[in-house]
Protein backbone atom coordinates (compact mmCIF):
# COMPACT_ATOMS: atom_id res chain seq x y z
CA UNK A 1 0.00 0.00 0.00
CA UNK A 2 1.24 3.41 -0.31
CA UNK A 3 2.02 6.01 2.18
CA UNK A 4 -0.68 8.84 2.03
CA UNK A 5 0.89 12.27 1.14
CA UNK A 6 0.40 14.49 4.01
CA UNK A 7 0.99 18.21 3.32
CA UNK A 8 1.43 20.92 5.91
CA UNK A 9 0.65 24.35 5.17
CA UNK A 10 2.18 26.80 7.03
CA UNK A 11 0.81 30.30 7.21
CA UNK A 12 2.95 33.08 7.34
CA UNK A 13 1.68 35.90 5.37
CA UNK A 14 0.18 38.19 7.72
CA UNK A 15 1.31 41.75 8.78
CA UNK A 16 1.44 40.73 12.76
CA UNK A 17 0.58 44.25 13.58
CA UNK A 18 -0.26 43.36 17.14
CA UNK A 19 3.12 42.33 17.91
CA UNK A 20 4.22 46.26 16.61
CA UNK A 21 7.59 45.12 15.11
CA UNK A 22 8.85 46.62 12.30
CA UNK A 23 10.07 43.09 11.14
CA UNK A 24 7.26 40.78 10.89
CA UNK A 25 7.23 38.73 13.93
CA UNK A 26 7.77 35.42 12.20
CA UNK A 27 11.07 36.53 11.81
CA UNK A 28 11.63 37.73 15.14
CA UNK A 29 14.18 35.43 16.99
CA UNK A 30 13.54 33.70 20.01
CA UNK A 31 16.63 32.31 21.76
CA UNK A 32 18.69 33.58 18.42
CA UNK A 33 16.37 31.94 15.93
CA UNK A 34 13.31 33.08 13.82
CA UNK A 35 9.87 32.00 14.89
CA UNK A 36 9.31 30.45 11.42
CA UNK A 37 12.33 28.30 11.96
CA UNK A 38 10.82 26.41 15.22
CA UNK A 39 7.06 26.46 13.50
CA UNK A 40 8.69 24.84 9.97
CA UNK A 41 10.86 22.46 12.23
CA UNK A 42 7.90 20.42 14.19
CA UNK A 43 7.08 19.84 10.71
CA UNK A 44 9.70 19.10 9.20
CA UNK A 45 10.99 16.80 11.89
CA UNK A 46 8.22 14.39 11.89
CA UNK A 47 8.05 11.41 10.09
CA UNK A 48 4.55 11.50 8.98
CA UNK A 49 4.85 14.95 6.78
CA UNK A 50 5.80 14.02 3.42
CA UNK A 51 5.78 17.87 2.41
CA UNK A 52 5.34 21.50 3.55
CA UNK A 53 4.18 24.07 1.88
CA UNK A 54 5.36 27.99 3.16
CA UNK A 55 2.55 30.83 2.05
CA UNK A 56 4.66 34.40 2.76
CA UNK A 57 3.93 38.04 1.38
CA UNK A 58 5.18 38.29 -1.55
CA UNK A 59 8.07 40.34 -0.86
CA UNK A 60 9.00 37.67 1.68
CA UNK A 61 9.56 35.02 -0.34
CA UNK A 62 12.63 35.82 -1.09
CA UNK A 63 14.00 36.27 2.60
CA UNK A 64 12.26 33.35 3.57
CA UNK A 65 13.85 31.10 1.43
CA UNK A 66 17.07 32.70 2.52
CA UNK A 67 16.80 32.99 6.06
CA UNK A 68 14.73 29.63 7.16
CA UNK A 69 14.76 26.91 4.15
CA UNK A 70 18.22 26.90 2.77
CA UNK A 71 19.87 28.14 6.33
CA UNK A 72 18.39 25.43 8.00
CA UNK A 73 17.95 23.03 5.64
CA UNK A 74 14.47 22.47 5.63
CA UNK A 75 14.68 19.47 2.68
CA UNK A 76 10.73 18.55 2.77
CA UNK A 77 9.50 22.36 2.07
CA UNK A 78 8.20 21.91 -1.53
CA UNK A 79 7.57 25.85 -2.38
CA UNK A 80 7.04 28.89 -0.71
CA UNK A 81 3.89 30.78 -2.06
CA UNK A 82 2.90 34.18 -2.23
CA UNK A 83 -0.32 34.96 0.86
CA UNK A 84 -3.08 36.98 0.21
CA UNK A 85 -5.35 39.78 1.83
CA UNK A 86 -6.93 37.74 4.41
CA UNK A 87 -6.05 34.47 6.18
CA UNK A 88 -8.67 32.27 4.14
CA UNK A 89 -6.85 34.01 0.84
CA UNK A 90 -3.48 32.45 2.37
CA UNK A 91 -5.13 29.20 2.49
CA UNK A 92 -6.95 29.01 -0.80
CA UNK A 93 -2.73 29.83 -2.31
CA UNK A 94 -1.65 27.06 0.22
CA UNK A 95 -4.62 24.63 -1.15
CA UNK A 96 -3.52 25.13 -4.52
CA UNK A 97 0.66 24.44 -4.42
CA UNK A 98 -0.74 21.18 -1.81
CA UNK A 99 -2.43 19.48 -5.00
CA UNK A 100 -1.36 15.71 -4.83
CA UNK A 101 -1.63 15.77 -1.00
CA UNK A 102 -4.62 13.44 0.55
CA UNK A 103 -3.83 15.15 3.95
CA UNK A 104 -3.46 18.63 4.62
CA UNK A 105 -2.23 20.34 8.33
CA UNK A 106 -3.04 24.01 8.26
CA UNK A 107 -0.93 25.48 10.65
CA UNK A 108 0.14 29.03 12.09
CA UNK A 109 3.38 30.37 11.14
CA UNK A 110 3.57 31.77 14.47
CA UNK A 111 2.51 29.13 16.43
CA UNK A 112 5.79 27.61 16.90
CA UNK A 113 4.98 24.59 20.08
CA UNK A 114 2.89 21.88 17.90
CA UNK A 115 4.21 18.60 19.40
CA UNK A 116 4.08 15.21 17.42
CA UNK A 117 1.41 14.02 19.38
CA UNK A 118 -0.88 16.84 18.40
CA UNK A 119 0.28 16.48 14.47
CA UNK A 120 -0.58 13.11 14.56
CA UNK A 121 -3.19 13.23 16.11
CA UNK A 122 -4.50 15.96 13.75
CA UNK A 123 -3.72 13.05 10.90
CA UNK A 124 -5.72 10.57 12.57
CA UNK A 125 -8.62 12.57 12.93
CA UNK A 126 -8.55 13.84 9.92
CA UNK A 127 -8.12 10.16 8.32
CA UNK A 128 -11.12 9.12 10.39
CA UNK A 129 -13.31 11.76 10.16
CA UNK A 130 -12.40 14.34 7.02
CA UNK A 131 -11.83 17.44 9.38
CA UNK A 132 -10.20 18.04 13.07
CA UNK A 133 -8.64 20.62 15.09
CA UNK A 134 -6.61 20.79 17.84
CA UNK A 135 -7.83 23.27 21.01
CA UNK A 136 -7.73 23.67 24.65
CA UNK A 137 -10.68 24.33 27.32
CA UNK A 138 -10.71 27.62 27.79
CA UNK A 139 -8.83 28.67 31.07
CA UNK A 140 -10.90 31.99 31.73
CA UNK A 141 -14.77 31.98 32.14
CA UNK A 142 -16.28 33.10 28.53
CA UNK A 143 -19.19 35.79 28.47
CA UNK A 144 -21.53 36.50 25.96
CA UNK A 145 -21.72 40.59 25.49
CA UNK A 146 -25.07 42.65 24.55
CA UNK A 147 -24.98 45.20 22.15
CA UNK A 148 -24.99 47.14 25.17
CA UNK A 149 -22.27 45.94 26.53
CA UNK A 150 -23.95 43.95 29.22
CA UNK A 151 -23.37 39.87 30.18
CA UNK A 152 -26.41 37.87 27.95
CA UNK A 153 -25.33 35.00 29.13
CA UNK A 154 -22.06 32.61 30.78
CA UNK A 155 -22.35 29.52 29.09
CA UNK A 156 -20.68 26.17 30.65
CA UNK A 157 -17.30 26.30 30.32
CA UNK A 158 -16.75 22.26 29.62
CA UNK A 159 -19.04 22.92 26.53
CA UNK A 160 -16.30 25.60 25.16
CA UNK A 161 -13.44 24.51 23.39
CA UNK A 162 -10.75 27.09 22.31
CA UNK A 163 -9.32 26.07 18.81
CA UNK A 164 -5.86 26.07 17.64
CA UNK A 165 -3.77 24.86 14.55
CA UNK A 166 -3.20 22.91 13.06
CA UNK A 167 -6.66 21.98 11.21
CA UNK A 168 -6.17 18.88 9.44
CA UNK A 169 -8.43 17.84 6.36
CA UNK A 170 -8.77 15.08 3.97
CA UNK A 171 -7.56 17.14 0.77
CA UNK A 172 -10.91 16.94 -0.83
CA UNK A 173 -12.96 18.68 1.47
CA UNK A 174 -10.65 21.68 2.42
CA UNK A 175 -10.08 22.38 -1.41
CA UNK A 176 -13.57 22.07 -2.00
CA UNK A 177 -14.87 24.13 0.61
CA UNK A 178 -12.31 26.95 0.37
CA UNK A 179 -13.00 26.84 -3.72
CA UNK A 180 -16.81 27.08 -2.68
CA UNK A 181 -16.15 29.86 0.09
CA UNK A 182 -14.41 32.51 -2.58
CA UNK A 183 -17.08 32.23 -4.54
CA UNK A 184 -19.58 33.50 -2.51
CA UNK A 185 -17.22 36.09 -0.68
CA UNK A 186 -17.57 35.34 2.95
CA UNK A 187 -15.27 36.39 5.17
CA UNK A 188 -14.04 33.24 8.14
CA UNK A 189 -11.67 33.43 10.95
CA UNK A 190 -10.23 29.50 10.88
CA UNK A 191 -10.82 26.83 8.25
CA UNK A 192 -13.59 24.26 10.22
CA UNK A 193 -15.70 27.15 9.61
CA UNK A 194 -15.32 26.62 6.20
CA UNK A 195 -15.87 22.90 6.10
CA UNK A 196 -18.49 23.06 8.69
CA UNK A 197 -20.49 25.68 6.20
CA UNK A 198 -20.72 22.90 3.80
CA UNK A 199 -22.21 20.36 6.12
CA UNK A 200 -18.84 18.60 7.25
CA UNK A 201 -18.49 17.24 10.68
CA UNK A 202 -15.10 18.51 12.45
CA UNK A 203 -13.44 16.55 15.38
CA UNK A 204 -12.71 18.01 18.26
CA UNK A 205 -9.05 17.05 19.58
CA UNK A 206 -6.88 17.81 22.76
CA UNK A 207 -4.37 20.33 21.73
CA UNK A 208 -1.83 22.14 24.70
CA UNK A 209 -1.84 25.52 26.40
CA UNK A 210 2.03 25.16 25.27
CA UNK A 211 0.86 25.33 21.54
CA UNK A 212 0.55 29.29 21.90
CA UNK A 213 -0.07 31.53 19.07
CA UNK A 214 2.58 34.68 18.81
CA UNK A 215 0.68 37.71 18.73
CA UNK A 216 1.80 40.22 21.51
CA UNK A 217 5.19 40.98 22.89
CA UNK A 218 4.77 39.16 25.89
CA UNK A 219 3.97 35.78 24.28
CA UNK A 220 7.72 36.13 23.14
CA UNK A 221 8.62 35.93 26.84
CA UNK A 222 6.64 32.98 27.04
CA UNK A 223 7.87 31.20 23.90
CA UNK A 224 11.36 31.87 25.62
CA UNK A 225 10.61 30.15 28.79
CA UNK A 226 8.51 27.23 26.69
CA UNK A 227 11.55 26.47 25.01
CA UNK A 228 13.68 26.69 28.19
CA UNK A 229 11.89 23.93 29.82
N1 LIG B 1 -1.78 34.93 8.03
C1 LIG B 1 -1.56 34.73 6.67
N2 LIG B 1 -2.15 35.58 5.76
C2 LIG B 1 -2.94 36.58 6.17
C3 LIG B 1 -3.19 36.79 7.55
C4 LIG B 1 -2.59 35.93 8.47
O1 LIG B 1 -0.84 33.82 6.29
N3 LIG B 1 -3.48 37.39 5.25
C5 LIG B 1 -1.11 34.05 9.01
C6 LIG B 1 -0.15 34.80 9.94
O2 LIG B 1 1.11 34.98 9.33
C7 LIG B 1 -0.14 33.95 11.18
C8 LIG B 1 -1.46 33.20 11.14
O3 LIG B 1 -2.05 33.45 9.86
O4 LIG B 1 0.91 33.02 11.22
C9 LIG B 1 -2.38 33.61 12.27
O5 LIG B 1 -2.73 34.99 12.14
P1 LIG B 1 -2.43 36.14 13.19
O6 LIG B 1 -1.85 35.60 14.44
O7 LIG B 1 -3.63 37.02 13.24
O8 LIG B 1 -1.19 36.90 12.48
P2 LIG B 1 -1.18 38.30 11.77
O9 LIG B 1 -2.40 38.47 10.95
O10 LIG B 1 0.15 38.41 11.11
O11 LIG B 1 -1.19 39.28 13.05
P3 LIG B 1 -2.15 40.54 13.29
O12 LIG B 1 -3.57 40.00 13.21
O13 LIG B 1 -1.76 41.02 14.65
O14 LIG B 1 -1.84 41.53 12.20
MG1 LIG C 1 -4.39 38.48 11.88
Amino acid sequence: MCADNIYAIILAAGKGKRMGTHTNKQFLCINERPLLYYTVKAFSDNSLISKIIIVCSEDEIEYCEKEIVSKYGFEKVLSIVKGGVERQHSVYNGLIAAEGADIVLIHDGARPFASNTIIEDGIKYAKLYGASTCGVTPKDTIKIRDSEGFSLDTPDRNTLFSVQTPQCFKYNIIMESHSKIQMENINVTDDTMVVERYGHKVWLYQGSYENIKITTPEDLIIAERILAT
